[in-house]
């Protein structure tokens, strides 16, 4: 079963392009029709606000032409008992895909890549996974299976223009959604702090639609420049002021005269974040709002960050005055989820 949405025919081409501008619907399936509604396959649950008329289901969608194609064409190149190991998703930045092969698959990558980009004529390249993200700059080393290495690339989340240099920073296509939800809780005039952004993906969103102000740091110099690149590509859309700061967010909060000014501070550094805690104290106001994601293990996911983030802000005297929300972002590893804890600090 796949998670759809039901939307009344009426409504089904705005839909249908408001899903795909999100990056939220599932190519990997047809879209089915009755005579009253369109039932479009979904990656995820859409918030309220987002799925307009229609109503969530769980349905049986026939497989996509390009996914038929993938495995037609793939099932002829190698032994039958390997089909079980094709991989069933991955992720595309831009007009690149970017796949994790299983081991038993190792002769066949050229064979699977091939596939994919004749199956999906308008893929530039196939890149396979080679690393798991590591390092303090969070990048994966990438290998180039098929098609021409672009180097970097234009991703667009949600309309908004995000440079990747593919092969130097870190980006999930996966966090679209939370860089928008995130963006949607900021009010006017607000000053918030990114303290690990990336290339940039949460300032954009947020200055895509309030006239905040936002530092947006990170330690990667390849990432910040994407940023600059993208601010420039989103000029005319961005209201609010980015400002792009390569620095380590440790030495930049000592060296910086911001004490307790921020409004909200942003802490998407999953594997690291609790190490700095020590800096919400300093960055935000009381009562101002962290945003702050952590790995956390499958039978605790709903309150272990909460009893982490309390016991470490006590230190400072500060505590937790509001659970605005925890929320599952995506399965991190067998057990382990990334998480997203909002809270409001007093
Ligand atoms: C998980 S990635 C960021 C993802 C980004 N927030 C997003 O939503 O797309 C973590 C980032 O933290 C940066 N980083 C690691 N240590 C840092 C430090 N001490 N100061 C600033 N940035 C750091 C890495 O370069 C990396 O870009």
């Amino acid at each position: 079963m796949t998670l759809g949405l039901k939307i009344p025919k009426k409504l089904a081409e705005s839909t249908r392009r408001f899903l795909i501008q999100r990056g939220l619907l599932d190519k990997k399936y047809k879209v089915i029709r009755d005579q009253s509604f369109v039932y479009f396959p979904i990656i995820m649950p859409l918030e309220s606000s987002e799925s307009f008329n229609g109503e969530i289901v769980d349905l049986d969608f026939p497989l996509s032409e390009a996914t038929i194609n993938f495995k037609e064409y793939v099932s002829s190149k190698i032994p039958s008992t390997l089909i079980q190991y094709l991989p069933s998703s991955w992720d595309q930045i831009d007009d690149v895909i970017v796949v994790e092969l299983h081991p038993m698959l190792e002769l066949y990558k050229s064979s699977i890549a091939e596939g994919i980009m004749s199956s999906h004529p308008h893929i530039k390249a196939v890149f396979e996974k080679i690393s798991s993200v590591s390092g303090t700059t969070r990048v994966r080393r990438l290998r180039l299976l098929a098609g021409k290495d672009p180097v970097k690339v234009v991703h667009k989340e949600y309309g908004i223009q995000l440079v990747i240099r593919l092969h130097e920073v870190y980006f999930s296509p996966r966090l679209g959604l939370e860089h928008y939800k995130v963006s949607k809780m900021v009010g006017s005039q607000e000053k918030v702090v990114d303290l690990f952004t990336g290339v940039g993906a949460f300032p954009l969103h947020i200055a895509t639609n309030t006239d905040s102000e936002i530092y947006a740091i990170d330690i990667n110099p390849q990432a910040i420049e994407c940023l600059k690149e993208s601010i420039q590509l989103n000029y005319k859309r961005l209201k609010g002021r980015i400002h792009p700061i390569c620095a380590d967010s440790r030495k930049w909060v000592a060296g910086a005269n911001l004490s307790q000014s921020f409004d909200r501070v942003i802490m998407n550094h999953p594997s690291r974040a609790y190490e700095f805690l020590d800096l919400v104290h300093y960055l935000l106001r009381p009562n101002g709002i962290l945003h702050f994601y952590s790995f956390e293990r499958e039978d605790r996911w709903q309150w272990s960050s909460l009893l982490k983030l309390s016991k470490a802000l006590k230190v400072y005297g500060r505590r937790i005055n509001e659970v605005i929300g925890v929320r599952k972002i995506r399965l991190y590893s067998p057990h382990e989820f990334h998480v997203g804890t909002v809270i409001r600090v007093s």
